[in-house]
């Protein structure tokens, strides 16, 4: 591994995936943390916390209102938790970096909260669209107003001027960020909150919330939530990300003489999409010691295997959102053509995901084939023909992809030139350095 440049890594491994590892904390998961700690009355302390830099966006906004954090070692986290009521408002605009999550859900916490905020992020986030969360907030009775006819940072939160009352909403789509702000709103509103969704997305919210002392029922796909006075300082373990794992798993499974050991990763079904899509290519993956204490986690032996191409959509590919640039690297070193439909929220991603990995897999000499809700990806197969040597991709800045490209590097004699590839820092602090260290001879 050396780099050309500052903005570009030349990525040059050989060898197979190796050995036992972990990956850092889920992202998810992490965010609620620390949402929910800060407030919580009385200490919480969260182990294997993410420090990537969506996270650290999150534990910034919540410092910004007053909250403390203290680390008392690498990897834990105590958050003091100011309670329900005794958050300060920010004096200075709040800096969401490139976190979706951050933005969304807070923007769900504020809406109930007594104080004026604004909410900005890099230049990714404020072309997301915020629309979605800002409508059903406003018809719970929130005061926000964002650019572009209210769908982009900056967003102001006027939460002194407004009064929240429970809706009953079906979302027009299945997102945990849109589920997880208006349940957040509802634990400040007046009467219940019930959101319905036509496939059921991530649950973090709903799990840590009942961590957390709060009364949430959970019926199929409806959740339903009310005012509560208090949540309670706990303790959190927070599993390794399944959505980081993805990469050691897709690497292992298409690099010869792989075997690999992923300890402590989190489970939970809403999330473990890419495992059933790879098993249905045909890979070679097991499970074992699965604990649950809300969320599921376990430990995943993976070993290479001759991959074929699926058909990805619906239910397993909203399970599977996150893993899409992973997938898309499976799909090209398996066997025959995998069709990725029903994707079109990948557009709207860190990254437009779709067009991003056409462009980075038509770099690398893979035929593909771009759809408006997907991608048709033609399987390089075992002999790898039209692999394309010293290929160069730009991920556009988005940690996924960056992270996705370097897989192929392995099968290339003069690796992959990955243009900044610091963007991996958003989720997967020292990613290349625990990269290397899997590859062994
Ligand atoms: C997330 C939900 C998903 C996911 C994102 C994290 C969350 O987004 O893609 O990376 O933590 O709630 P959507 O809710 O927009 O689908």
């Amino acid at each position: 591994m050396n780099h050309l440049d500052k903005d570009i890594l030349h990525l040059q491994l050989t060898g197979s995936f190796k050995g036992e590892m972990t990956v850092p904390g889920d992202k998810s998961i992490s965010h609620r943390s620390v949402m929910l700690a800060s407030l919580a009355e009385g200490d919480t302390h969260i182990e294997g916390m993410l420090e990537g830099e969506d996270n650290l966006s999150t534990i910034g906004a919540f410092e910004a209102m007053g909250v403390a954090f203290a680390r008392p070692e690498e990897g834990k986290l105590i958050v003091r938790g100011k309670g329900i009521d005794a958050l300060s408002e920010p004096e200075d605009v709040i800096n969401a970096g490139n976190s979706g999550t951050t933005t969304r859900l807070l923007m769900g916490i504020l809406s109930g909260l007594p104080m004026y905020a604004v909410i900005t992020g890099d230049r990714s986030l404020r072309k997301r669209p915020m629309r979605r969360i800002i409508d059903p907030l406003t018809d719970m009775g929130a005061v926000i107003r964002a650019r572009y006819n209210n769908n982009n940072l900056p967003a102001t939160i006027d939460g002194k001027n407004s009064k929240l009352k429970g809706i009953t909403i079906k979302t027009p789509i299945p997102s945990a960020q849109l589920k997880s702000a208006i349940i957040l709103a509802g634990l400040f509103a007046d009467g219940e909150t019930v959101v319905e969704e036509s496939m059921k997305s991530r649950d973090h919210t709903e799990v840590m919330l009942k961590h957390f002392g709060v009364p949430v029922e959970v019926d199929g796909n409806k959740v339903k939530v009310s005012r509560v006075n208090k949540l309670t300082g706990c303790s959190i373990e927070v599993p390794g990300d399944i959505s980081s794992a993805a990469f050691f798993i897709v690497g292992a499974l298409i690099t010869e003489g792989s075997e690999l050991r992923i300890n402590n990763v989190g489970l939970n079904p809403t999330r473990t999409g890419i495992i059933d899509v790879l098993l249905k290519m045909g890979g070679d993956i097991k499970i074992e010691n699965t604990k649950e204490d809300g969320e599921m986690r376990g430990d995943i032996i993976v070993k290479h295997s001759t991959l074929k191409g699926v058909e990805v959509a619906g239910e397993d590919l909203l399970r599977s959102i996150d893993e899409f640039p992973a997938l898309c690297i499976a799909a090209a070193f398996a066997e025959g053509t995998t069709v990725i439909s029903d994707a079109e929220e990948l557009r709207v991603k860190e990254s437009d995901r779709i067009s991003v990995m056409y462009e980075c897999l038509k770099s690398l000499g893979t035929k593909v084939e771009e759809k408006n809700d997907g991608l048709i990806i033609e399987g390089l197969g075992s002999d790898k023909q039209g692999l394309r040597e010293g290929s160069s991709v730009d991920p556009q800045d988005d940690h996924r992809v960056a992270m996705a490209m370097s897989l192929a590097s392995l099968h290339l004699e003069h690796g992959v030139k990955i243009k900044d590839s610091s963007c991996v820092d958003v989720s997967f602090p020292g990613f290349f350095e625990t990269l290397k260290s899997v590859i062994k001879n």
